[in-house]
C-alpha cells in the first residue's frame, strides 16, 4: 500500500526532469537572442553620439562670433585651439583681462562647462560678453565638439 505512491513519486520527478531538459537548450537560445538584441542596441546607440558632436558644432556658431578654433589668429576672444589642459589666460599676445589671467583655471571638460554655464559667476570680472549656456545637454555637446575640433 504504502510502496506504490513512493513508487510513482521518481517516475514524476524523471517526467519534471525530461521536461526541464527539454527547455533548458531553448531558454539557452533565448538567453542568446537577448544578448544578440543589447548588443545591437550597443551598435544602434553609436551614431547618437556622433549626433552630440553635430548638435555640438551648431552650438559653436554661438562662440564662432567671437572665436576661431585654429592655432592662428583670434576674434574678440583668443583662439581656443589646444584649450584643453590649458591654463586659463595665456594664448601669447591676447589681452586677456586681469580676473581672466588672475584665475589660474586649467581648462578641462569640467572648467570649461562650470565657465559656459555662467562665465559672469564662474570668473568675476572677466571680460567674455556670453550669457551662458544653463543646459548641461549644451554643454556636454559643444564640448564634445570642442575636443574633436581643437586639436586635443
Ligand atoms: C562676444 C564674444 C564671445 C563669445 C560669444 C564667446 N566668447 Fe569665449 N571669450 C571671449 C573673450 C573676450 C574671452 C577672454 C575673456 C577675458 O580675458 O576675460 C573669452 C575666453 C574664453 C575662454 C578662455 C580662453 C583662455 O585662453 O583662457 C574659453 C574656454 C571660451 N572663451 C570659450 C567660449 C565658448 C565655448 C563660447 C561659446 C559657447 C564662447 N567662448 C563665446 C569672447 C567670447
Amino acid at each position: 500500500m504504502y510502496s506504490t505512491p513512493s513508487h510513482k513519486m521518481p517516475v514524476k520527478t524523471t517526467t519534471a526532469k525530461n521536461f526541464s531538459t527539454i527547455s533548458l537548450p531553448l531558454m539557452r537560445r533565448m538567453a542568446f537572442l537577448s544578448f544578440i538584441l543589447i548588443a545591437l542596441a550597443f551598435i544602434a546607440s553609436r551614431p547618437a553620439a556622433a549626433q552630440d558632436v553635430e548638435k555640438g558644432e551648431k552650438l559653436f556658431a554661438r562662440c564662432q562670433v567671437c572665436h576661431v578654433l585654429e592655432p592662428e589668429g583670434r576674434k574678440i576672444g583668443p583662439s581656443l585651439y589646444g584649450v584643453f589642459g590649458r591654463t586659463s589666460g595665456t594664448v601669447e599676445g591676447f589681452a586677456y583681462s586681469k580676473a581672466m589671467q588672475d584665475a589660474g583655471i586649467v581648462w578641462s571638460e569640467d572648467t570649461i562647462s562650470a565657465y559656459l554655464e555662467n562665465p559672469r559667476t564662474y570668473i568675476p570680472g572677466n571680460r567674455m560678453a556670453f550669457p551662458g549656456l544653463r543646459k548641461e545637454e549644451d554643454r556636454a555637446d559643444l564640448i564634445a565638439y570642442l575636443k574633436s575640433a581643437t586639436g586635443s
